[in-house]
């Protein structure tokens, strides 16, 4: 992809529903209709310290939204697991670099099932032993807090591994997004987006808002007037 490209590449803000109401997740997914897809936390005690929900809740998500669905997988085994997900009617899944066994297998099983395959970096795991299977994926998430909580501090640190891997996706002619999860809100979001990121999750600054389509589009329009720099 030419710089061109890469300028007016669309950012995409993908709400978080981690930070909705779980008793009225139907009513806080209407509320989010002017976001680009519905990013979806699923974590199992085991490789993140938080338990959220499972294939039942993520059917009944795809069942009643009309935005693609984002499934973040925070869980042990991705492998086994996250066939199901895409099986539901996710637009895409997400596993861990530190979780799977056969990151390659997995993505291509995924892909086969009409679902993109997403990657993702916790903070401290490098981005360079990925380059061999980039291509692999339609999106590499780079975490920008330790997963398993909403609500905590944006880690400016992971900056320089999403500019780096802009730099790579670039130099490679690729069309891979990156997305950024964790503490992204209207103020973080020039940031992320100058460094090279497009999709843009964002929980307690949507849901925590008094208005969150309002929220989505703040963050959007940062993120946007932050790339055409
Ligand atoms: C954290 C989750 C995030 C979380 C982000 O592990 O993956 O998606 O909901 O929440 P905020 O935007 O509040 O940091
Ligand atoms: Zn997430």
């Amino acid at each position: 992809m030419s710089y061109l490209e890469w300028a007016t590449m669309e950012i995409q803000i993908a709400p978080s529903i981690l930070s909705a109401d779980f008793c009225n997740l139907e009513r806080d997914l209407d509320r989010i209709a002017n976001a680009d897809m519905v990013h979806v936390d699923v974590m199992d005690h085991h490789f993140v310290p938080n338990l959220t929900i499972g294939e039942p809740v993520v059917k009944r998500i795809c069942e009643v939204t009309d935005l693609p669905v984002d499934v973040h997988l925070m869980i042990e085994d991705p492998d086994r697991w996250a066939p199901g997900y895409a099986e539901l009617g996710a637009h895409s899944v997400t596993f861990h670099a530190g979780a799977t066994h056969a990151p390659v297998r997995l993505a291509r099983q995924l892909h086969d099932m009409g679902c993109e395959a997403w990657f993702a970096l916790r903070p401290a795991e490098p981005v360079e032993p990925l380059y061999d299977i980039l291509e692999e994926f339609d999106t590499i998430l780079i975490m920008t807090v330790e997963p398993g909580f909403g609500g905590q501090k944006f880690l400016a640190n992971q900056m320089p591994k999403v500019r780096r891997l802009r730099d790579e996706i670039t130099r490679r002619g690729l069309k891979t997004n990156i997305q950024v999860d964790g503490g992204v809100s209207p103020s973080t979001a020039a940031t992320v987006a100058q460094a090279g990121a497009n999709i843009l999750v964002a929980g307690s600054a949507v849901y925590g808002a008094a208005d969150p389509a309002k929220a989505i589009n703040e963050i959007r329009d940062a993120a946007a007037a932050a790339y055409r720099d």
